[in-house]
């Protein structure tokens, strides 16, 4: 009888585009957790040629032994001794190159670029497909959770209903620093940049583009379907002010930036996407409500599983390196490439729900004179678009102008619109309304 033995298997060799917080995370981890790759896949892991502006700046990562270090693009991209591409640059136009190259020449692709790859992935992944290659990203999306290998494995067989959670650790950084420390929003933003949670471009983060990329890829891989990126509602947390914080603390609830994907039910047979990324009022005995600092959530309900609920480190060195490293992992085993979880590399087209049809409850502050007949201006522009008010505050106030504070009960972000416009239309606000989605 013929005993199988045990072979080692040649080195798996990366060219490492990007050396900065996620690409020494990894060279970090592929030396502190050798023994544990090794084990799982039978190959080393090495860095074989790494891509750098300037190979003299000061780094908290030295770089590993034997790597070549480039600066020049094409020099990088012509190593024929590279096995796989790990793609850490950030941006769009030479990661979206180098990658493309890569695959070209038969190379697999890890990359942790959810913007590259939510603007302008379908090509890449079509590409991908052709060769059949194996274009990894769990580092995209929420840092070390694996939200990739979950809904494209372990919850594929379940009609997905809703998922929803946080995307952007620098978001989530920010609120949870003002709202529990009292800390200011530019102070609490340069924290996450020292800590290497946020975007070379930080916008990306408060703007909420980050978390969209992220929800794109996430619709993607639910629902098999393209909800059009230029199309996602996408607001961030700019606007954001201590106020808004306070207020939403004495209705009991947390402010949070929130990705948000749902199937509608609208008639038998007949449903619809319903998607984007906004600051929302998550009452304080959620799960979600507690998720502090960088790290993120995702509540996934399917309708097999139930509500599943991932919570983990969503930024920064090493949990991101854990994400890119268990790409390597399944390639170094040779298994087969199942980049979207999906037979057809093309996803479908769905039905979109328009944004303004959403129905939530809102948290809306008005800035108004306090004087006899404003409440009815206000109270009468709610009625005449059908909205129910709960709740009202009205305290604080300064110059002879005072915050007027609303929860109302369902109705529509366009009912919403609708309503203030014809409350700005009186001339009696102060400053610009504020509206929040109430979870
Ligand atoms: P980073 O710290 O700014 O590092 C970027 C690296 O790329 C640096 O080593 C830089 O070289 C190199 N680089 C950039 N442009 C280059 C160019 N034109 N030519 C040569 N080298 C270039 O960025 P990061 O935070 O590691 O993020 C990298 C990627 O991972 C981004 O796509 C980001 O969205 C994604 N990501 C980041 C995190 C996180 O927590 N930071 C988490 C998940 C995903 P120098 O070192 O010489 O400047
Ligand atoms: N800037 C991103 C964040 C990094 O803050 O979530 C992780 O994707």
């Amino acid at each position: 009888m013929a005993i199988e033995t045990y072979r080692p298997l040649p080195p798996l060799r990366l060219g490492l585009a990007g050396f900065g917080t996620v690409g020494g995370g990894l060279s970090r981890l592929l030396e502190e957790n050798r023994e544990e790759l090794l084990a799982r896949c039978g190959r080393e892991i090495s860095i074989r040629a790494i891509l750098v502006r300037d190979p003299a700046k000061a780094r908290p990562c030295p770089f590993p032994d034997g790597a070549r270090i480039c600066t020049k693009p094409d020099d990088f991209a012509g190593d024929e001794e590279v096995d796989v591409l790990v793609e850490l640059l950030g941006g769009v136009e030479l990661p979206g190159r180098l990658i493309r190259a890569a695959l070209e020449a038969g190379r697999p692709v890890v990359t942790a670029n959810k913007a590259l790859l939510a603007e302008a992935g379908d090509d890449l992944f079509r590409l991908a497909a052709h060769k059949g290659l194996h274009l990894g990203y769990e580092a995209g999306v929420c840092g070390s959770i694996p939200i990739i290998q979950a809904l494209r494995e372990g919850l594929a067989a379940n009609r997905h209903l809703t998922v929803s959670g946080i995307l952007n650790g620098t978001s989530n950084y920010i609120l949870s620093a003002m709202t529990n420390d009292g800390i200011s929003f530019s102070q609490a933003l340069k924290q996450a940049q020292e800590l290497g949670f946020a975007e070379a471009d930080p916008a990306l983060d408060i703007q909420g583009l980050d978390a969209a990329h992220k929800l794109a890829l996430i619709i993607r891989l639910a629902w098999g379907v393209r909800y059009p990126f230029v199309e996602l509602p996408v607001e961030g947390i700019v606007g954001v002010t201590p106020e808004d914080i306070g207020f939403a603390r004495e209705f009991g609830y947390s402010i949070k930036l929130l990705g948000y994907a749902a199937l509608r039910e609208l008639a038998a047979g007949e449903s619809r996407l319903e998607a984007g990324v906004f600051p929302a009022l998550v009452p304080d005995d959620y799960l979600l409500a507690k998720v502090d600092h960088a790290y993120n959530a995702v509540r996934i309900e399917g309708n097999a599983a139930g509500a599943i609920f991932l919570h983990g480190p969503g930024a920064g060195a090493m949990p991101t390196a854990s994400a890119v490293a268990s790409d390597l992992l399944r390639i170094a085993g040779g298994g087969r490439p199942n980049n979207t979880g999906y037979i057809r590399p093309e996803p479908s087209r769905i039905a979109i729900l328009p944004p303004q049809e959403a129905v939530s409850s809102y948290y809306i502050r008005l800035v108004v004179p306090d004087r006899p007949g404003v409440l009815r201006v206000v109270a009468g522009a709610m009625a005449d678009h059908q909205i129910s008010v709960a709740q009202v505050i009205q305290k604080g106030q300064k110059d002879m102008v005072v915050p007027l504070v609303i929860m109302t009960h369902d109705t529509t972000v366009r009912a919403v619109r609708a309503a203030l416009e014809q409350i700005r239309s009186c001339g009696i606000l102060s400053a610009d309304p504020v509206f929040y989605r109430v979870m």
